[in-house]
């Protein structure tokens, strides 16, 4: 099949690389030109692991192409994919000013019966609108439809090739079918509703996913108080099948470009209807607040943040992506600076990307070597589980006494800590 793929984020790149790596020819189309000219030459712009070997793969072989013409990717695509970013408006709820400005630039270059397909994560009601857009420019015969996208980052890849299911929403059995067609090779279940229903579905999966990390650090904030550990019920529950011990480790709150938006959405959209006092307010609030409480409970304990040294572990949003959206670092770092500690940054990736604020702040240094950064710490605080920080050995970082270990994500074995001779800190743990 001929494929396009508008947007070359993460979701349109690995999107564009799986579809390719099942014979397809595909196209990715962006306006950036400073992008499209990395991936021509194999570069992808961010970090994901297995992206650019698949990516130098699909290349050679001719089935991946990247381009900035509206007119050569979408002339002869028979399904067009739209993932370009869907960011928060002031109100809260998507600014679909990019969606908008797809359609409109591939109108005029639609054949008959293309698809137009949007992985972006919209609200209901924006394919009507999208329809209506294109049709202003073009007499062409088109259908659309919702393919939500549920990759990670950091396993985007693996994700993509082994999805838990593929939801489509369409309207017309013509258009089930191909789209059905082109994922048959990921070999998942696809189910096929309505495109109200997928885009709703996918706001749904992340703001279930947020509401969970949010109960579980709720129960760890109650352990702290009654000598329980969270990790312990967290095994003790997880036996429950109707609950499961997967996927709420309890930490400093969920970060990255998706949940907190994703909830802020729906939280707007609840607003909108009139639903003031909804759960997904509580949530997002919740979440806002959680590490300037974290950091004002440890300030307690450790005698004070004033002129305290503290390593900050871990500056991406989560291991293994150098992507620093909403990552914990850019609300842990400014508030220990504002409480007079200095800051020693540490990430395997995301050291080039700190914002500018930050790299220029006198109190604050950054690097890629872990051993710089615990030099003469009082506080080590492991923010992120990069595993090159769970799996290092932080015997030799030891000069004083007390000094203090911060395990934001219960990563660390506790006692080896404090054999180590660290007070150790955990979440929701005696
Ligand atoms: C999330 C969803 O998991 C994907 O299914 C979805 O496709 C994607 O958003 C999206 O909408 O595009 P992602 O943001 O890449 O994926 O990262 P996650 O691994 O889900 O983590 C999100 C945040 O939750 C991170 O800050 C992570 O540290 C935190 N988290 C995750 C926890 O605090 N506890 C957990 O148990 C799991």
């Amino acid at each position: 099949m001929k494929i396009c793929i508008i947007g070359t984020g993460f979701v349109g790149v690995v999107s564009a690389a799986v579809f390719a790596s099942f014979g397809n020819h595909v196209i990715g189309l962006d306006v950036d030109e400073t992008k499209i000219a990395k991936l021509k030459k194999g570069v992808v712009p961010f970090y994901e692991p297995g992206l650019t070997e698949l990516l130098l793969e699909e290349q050679a072989s001719g089935n991946l192409e990247f381009t900035t013409s509206y007119e050569t990717a979408i002339k002869d695509s028979e399904v067009i994919f739209i993932a370009v970013g869907t960011p928060s408006s002031p109100t809260g709820q998507a600014d679909l000013k990019f969606v908008w400005a797809v359609g409109e630039s591939l109108a005029s270059y639609l054949q008959k019966d293309a698809i137009v397909v949007v992985k972006s994560t919209v609200p209901p009601g924006t394919l009507p609108k999208l329809e209506e857009k294109i049709r202003a420019r073009t007499k062409v015969k088109f259908t659309t439809a919702a393919v939500p996208e549920f990759l990670k980052e950091g396993t985007a890849v693996q994700d993509t090739l082994h999805p838990d299911r593929i939801v489509i929403g369409a309207r017309d059995e013509k258009t089930f079918e191909k789209l059905a067609a082109l994922h048959a090779p990921l070999k998942a279940p696809i189910v096929k509703i309505s495109p109200e229903s997928a885009q709703m579905a996918k706001y749904a999966a992340n703001a279930y996913l947020a509401t969970r990390i949010t109960f579980i650090n709720q129960i760890a904030d109650l352990c702290e108080k009654n000598g329980a550990d969270v990790q312990e019920i967290v095994e003790a529950i997880g036996y429950d099948r109707r609950i499961g011990n997967h996927y709420w480790y309890p930490g400093f709150g969920y970060g990255g470009s998706c949940f907190p938006k994703d909830v802020r959405e729906l939280a707007a959209y609840s607003r909108a209807i009139g639903e003031d006092s909804n759960l997904l307010n509580k949530i997002n609030d919740l979440n806002e607040h959680r590490i300037p409480k974290l950091l004002d409970q440890y300030d307690k304990i450790v005698g004070g943040w004033k002129r305290k040294k503290v390593a900050v572990l871990g500056l991406s949003f989560k291991p293994n992506t150098d992507d620093m959206r909403e990552a914990p670092s850019l609300k842990v770092i400014p508030d220990l600076l504002e409480k007079g500690a200095t800051v020693k940054g540490f990430d395997p990736k995301a050291v080039p990307i700190v914002p500018f604020f930050l790299q220029e702040h006198k109190n604050a240094t950054y690097t890629d070597k872990l051993v710089e950064a615990l030099e003469n710490v009082d506080v080590i605080l492991a923010l992120i589980e990069w595993p090159e920080i769970t799996t290092y050995d932080f015997s030799g970082a030891r000069h004083k006494q007390p000094q203090w270990f911060i395990d934001s994500r219960n990563q660390f074995n506790k006692s080896q800590i404090q054999n180590w001779g660290y007070t150790y800190i955990g979440i929701g743990r005696p």
